[in-house]
């Protein structure tokens, strides 16, 4: 696989990992982190043997501290503008991968960061992780989706409630409000990751990224089209061979192989 400056994309069985690499910044995203963040999913992408991926931040302290600070201070109003659509257009391309994301929350996930694990489908923590998106305290807002993305996972109460605040919140009380959906110990946080997307890998990849489809798809419709949606997806399924195998290996008791076709 391609080898990249800011990040590590190691495939192991059916399994992608990404690594964010600058620990001396806190996996802070600068322009160079989003584009090699963006190439790494466009090969994930191309790559019909991976079923599952991991998101992770090199070192101890942090998953990812935010955009670049540094790199954001001089802007002007349209590089601004230009440096939100790109984490934006980035942050949706991985959010509708075919496969599920899992974000491994190994620290700090604040501003870009909780973003960067909102877009993902899954949220593992470890205990002593800490979100929140602390822009306010910096004379702006989130500009990577999270305006966006945590009202739709917590609720537009305690969604504001983190956003005017810009308080940090910590892996437990992440847990209560749906912002992640395992609390780990922070020393086996990629372990279980890993478990999670093993478990993953072994269904079918084309029932998984239907599912998939139609929950990303259809939370942005009413009732009565999610419900369509989902009729004409359920459908298309008994084309594949991953259904004839599926329910052939239940009524033989034997393990389902299924080849996401
Ligand atoms: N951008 C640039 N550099 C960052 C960074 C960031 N978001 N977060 C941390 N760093 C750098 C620090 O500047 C420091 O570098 P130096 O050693 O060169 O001084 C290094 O990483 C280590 O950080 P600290 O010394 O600050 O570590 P700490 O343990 O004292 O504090 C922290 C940790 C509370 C996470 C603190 O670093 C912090 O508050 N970071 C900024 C968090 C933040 O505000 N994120 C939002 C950014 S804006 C955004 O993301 C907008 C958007 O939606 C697009």
């Amino acid at each position: 696989m391609k080898e990249f400056n800011t990040l590590y994309l190691i495939v192991d069985e059916n399994i992608a990992v990404i690594t964010i690499n600058r620990p001396k910044y806190l996996n802070a995203l600068n322009s160079e982190v989003l584009i090699e963040l963006s190439e790494a999913v466009d090969l994930i992408d191309k790559d019909p043997t991976i079923r599952a991926v991991i998101l992770t931040g090199a070192g101890e302290k942090a998953f990812v501290a935010g955009a670049d600070i540094s790199e954001m201070k001089s802007k002007d109003v349209l590089e601004a503008r230009e440096f939100s659509s790109l984490g934006n257009k980035i942050f949706s391309k991985l959010e509708k991968l075919r496969m599920p994301v899992i974000a491994a929350v190994n620290g700090f996930a604040l501003g870009g960061g909780c973003e960067l694990a909102m877009a993902c489908d899954l949220r593992i923590a470890g205990n002593k992780a800490k979100f929140g998106q602390p822009e306010v305290g910096l004379g702006i807002m989130p500009g990577f989706g999270g305006s966006q993305r945590l009202a739709r996972l917590v609720g537009n109460g305690i969604a504001k409630e983190i956003l005017y605040t810009g308080a940090m919140i910590g892996a437990e009380r992440a847990y209560e409000i749906g912002l992640v959906n395992r609390v780990v110990d922070s020393t086996v946080v990629l372990e279980e990751a890993k478990k999670m997307a093993q478990a993953i890998a072994a269904k079918s990849p084309i029932g998984i990224s239907f599912s998939k489809k139609a929950v990303n798809e259809g939370t942005n419709m009413d009732l009565e089209h999610g419900l369509s949606l989902e009729v004409e997806l359920f459908g298309s399924l008994f084309y594949t061979k991953d259904q004839k195998e599926g329910m052939s290996a239940f009524l033989e008791k034997r393990p389902a192989t299924f080849q996401g076709k």
